[in-house]
């Protein structure tokens, strides 16, 4: 006798959405995206699609959604190790000053087809800069355009809202800095060994399904974080906006102060990530009190290190890591607070009203 094939269901693997089967891929994406291209012995990184890498006095990153989230985040990255560096909305690139010196313009898109920044990219070109794309999709029309391209790995993604792109885009983006940086930082590379399988460790207690059932009634979401919790943050509301229709916004942790606080009540959670035991987390916790003083619900995404949790209405743990891979397991936390909260409301996660998955006009 036959078996009726659903090729739907069949592509999802027994999952409810592409979306969940993409966050539960993470550790296979990022295994994929790391393998070969790591020697922890020689402290060195090998990217095989540049002949040589680049060694650029300055990098600017353009791109748009998520992408901008992980040029906010490789951005730092070069900052960090010396090289001046500046992320820009590639829809806005072109009013922003020439690039000096020897830079390179990175685009980060993960369709390598969007308008935006396929646009920007030539923009830079008709300056004289170099260009790189960081993509997932071989044979794009940004990985003919650019004069390098590095891929990030991640394998075919059916969900419209970005999940493991976002995830692969981040590691690839250290895989890069630490190349053109020459390398040298073990600690670093030693974090992005154990990354997998510690992204699969977050999935597999992840308590953000019980969470996000409690606030499913809520006038709007705040998300916080400073640093490299920063663009995550930002990337925690963008993804709770596109797959739950609720309103939602992302802040540096610092900024809420100065204006969104006006917003903070008792039906508004706060989402805060906080990371490691330094400076940026003991202000954070600072802001996370003048949230609690307004009533508002906390939710901490923490490694432990610092005293949130004594603020916090409910904790989302992370293992203690590198500040670097600390902020990819904090944002799988915040996809699967977003995707629990769109799962409980009906909604259309793989395919949300009015989005699309790349968008070829400016
Ligand atoms: C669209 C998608 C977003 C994505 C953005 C950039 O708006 O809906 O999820 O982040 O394009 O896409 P890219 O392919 O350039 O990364």
């Amino acid at each position: 006798h036959t078996v009726e094939w659903d090729a739907e269901e069949t592509g999802k693997s027994g999952y409810d959405h592409y979306m969940l089967k993409e966050i539960h891929e993470q550790p296979r994406a990022l295994r994929k995206c790391l393998r070969g291209r790591v020697d922890e012995l020689g402290g060195t990184v090998e990217l095989d699609e540049l002949d040589e890498p680049p060694r650029p006095t300055a990098v600017q990153f353009v791109a748009c959604g998520t992408s901008y989230h992980a040029a906010l985040y490789g951005a730092q990255l070069f900052q960090d190790a010396g090289i001046p560096a500046q992320a820009f909305l590639a829809s806005e690139y072109v009013t922003s000053p020439p690039p000096t010196g020897d830079a390179l313009v990175v685009g980060v898109t993960q369709s390598g087809e969007t308008a935006d920044t396929l646009s920007a990219l030539r923009e830079a070109k008709g300056r004289g800069a170099r260009t790189l794309a960081l993509t997932n999709v071989v044979g794009s029309t940004v990985s003919r355009e650019c004069d390098h391209v590095i891929y990030i790995r991640a394998g075919p993604e059916i969900g419209v809202a970005a999940s493991k792109t976002f995830a692969s885009q981040l590691a690839a983006l250290n895989l890069f800095a630490l190349a053109t940086a020459n390398g040298g930082d073990r600690d670093g590379l030693g974090a992005l060994r154990d990354l997998p399988s510690e992204v699969q460790a977050v999935i597999d207690d992840s308590t953000a399904a019980d969470v996000a059932a409690e606030y499913l009634d809520a006038d709007g979401y705040f998300f916080i974080g400073r640093g490299l919790n920063y663009p995550v943050a930002l990337e925690g509301a963008l993804k709770l906006k596109e797959i739950t229709y609720r309103h939602a916004e992302g802040f540096a942790a610092g900024e809420l102060k100065h204006g969104p606080l006006a917003l903070v009540t008792e039906n508004t959670p706060v989402i805060a990530i906080a990371t490691g035991d330094g400076e940026l987390a003991r202000k954070t916790v600072g802001n996370v009190k003048e949230v609690e003083a307004r009533n508002a619900p906390v939710i901490a995404v923490t490694d432990g290190q610092s005293d949130i949790e004594r603020y916090a209405d409910h904790v989302l743990p992370i293992p203690e890591t590198h500040p670097r891979t600390a902020a990819v397991l904090a944002n799988v936390q915040l996809q699967l607070f977003a995707y629990h909260t769109a799962a409980r409301l009906g909604r259309s996660i793989d395919k949300p009203r009015n989005l699309a998955k790349s968008v070829t006009v400016e």
